[in-house]
């Protein structure tokens, strides 16, 4: 094993450039920060859940690690290569070696294109295998992600969407990327589907030692999925660590509050569950301080100035709040 993470990135930021109304109704241009000042690892073999509210950044920091849409600080580095400078070969690596899978499957397949002769486009541009070597390799890949053969006639239409996101992971497959950028890829899919391809995942990360950036609202599959999980709150990571020490000890008010959202949480556990109330603020307007103050239960004069508090923690577990550790505590045992 490589003794380096796969995918680092170091304070990376993102923003776009909006227009909006402003004080009087002038249109103005403004900044809108989706991510600001990310950093994250994610080690080889292993699955990364990225989560928070709709808003919060996680598509865009995906995107952006993968250098799919531009920063505008920071650093990423894929498997030891820092990627600031980064030269035509270099990005067309980056592009060998990762991919992504989107929620809906049917749009990133192309519905003319049967499941062989799409799987078989991406063998033949990226110069996977031999031209006789292409259809035993797609027969290969649609087995792996647990359809036959037998589909590669088919067309993305005459799929179910179980069915079809097997296919979009198949086609991703087929370049033998090191990791896969997962942006709710199983959200629109029915409970039981959503399973089916939470085991395909797994199933994959063992076999072919896949690496995973899971972004997902679903924190129940996060938990069954990930080794390590990454909350992120108007574009900051709140909390970031081993998965079962982030449901089990939340350290930060925001993860505590999605944790006691989940509907099957443990019976056991006593989170308080109106932890969480109102909206975010505007990502063009965000607080001085920690900017989940707002809606904080637990806020105080100290966090509703200055910078956003930075993470802390034991460099396993980290946390960004202010909230001493005996406080902390009270989020998942409120009645202590
Ligand atoms: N191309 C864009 N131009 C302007 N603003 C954008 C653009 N893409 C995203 N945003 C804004 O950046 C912020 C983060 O968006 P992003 O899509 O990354 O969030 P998300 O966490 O993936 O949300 P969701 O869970 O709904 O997918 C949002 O405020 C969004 O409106
Ligand atoms: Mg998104």
């Amino acid at each position: 094993m490589s003794s380096h993470p796969l995918l680092e990135v170091e304070r990376l930021s993102v923003s776009f450039p909006v227009t909006g109304p402003g004080l009087k109704g002038l249109f103005l241009k403004q900044k809108l920060h989706a991510v600001n000042a990310v950093s994250l690892q994610v080690e080889p073999g292993s699955v990364v859940g990225l989560v928070g509210e709709s808003g919060s950044g996680k598509s865009t920091l995906g995107r952006a690690m993968l250098k799919l849409e531009p920063s505008c600080a920071g650093s990423i580095t894929f498997d030891g290569l820092q990627l600031d400078n980064a030269t035509q070969s270099d990005i067309a690596r980056l592009r060998q070696q990762t991919a992504m899978i989107f929620q809906d499957p049917y749009s990133s397949l192309n519905p003319r294109q049967t499941l062989g002769e799409a799987i078989a486009e991406v063998l033949k541009v990226h110069r996977k295998c031999s031209a006789e070597k292409r259809a035993s390799r797609v027969d290969e890949l649609l087995t792996l992600t647990g359809l036959s053969g037998d589909y590669k006639s088919r067309y993305p239409k005459q799929l179910s969407g179980g069915q079809c996101q097997r296919a979009a992971i198949a086609r991703a497959l087929a370049i033998e990327p090191r990791l896969i950028v997962a942006d709710e890829c199983v959200a629109a899919l029915d409970v039981s589907i959503q399973a089916q391809i939470v085991n395909l995942l797994l199933e994959l990360q063992r076999k072919i030692n896949l690496t995973l950036l899971f972004i997902a609202h679903d924190l129940s599959i996060v938990r069954r999925l990930c080794d390590r999980v990454a909350v992120m709150y108007l574009g900051r990571i709140v909390e970031e660590g081993p998965t079962e020490s982030v449901f089990s000890h939340p350290r930060h008010p925001y993860t505590a509050a999605l944790i006691s959202a989940i509907p099957d949480i443990d019976p056991e556990r006593r989170l308080p569950d109106t932890l969480l109330r109102g909206e975010p603020p505007s990502p063009l307007d965000l607080p001085d301080g920690c900017a989940f103050h707002t809606r904080c239960c637990f806020a105080r004069e100290a966090c509703r100035k200055g910078e956003a508090p930075e993470l802390r923690g034991d460099g396993n577990h980290q946390y960004a709040c202010l909230l001493e550790a005996g406080e902390a505590e009270r989020l998942t045992d409120p009645m202590r």
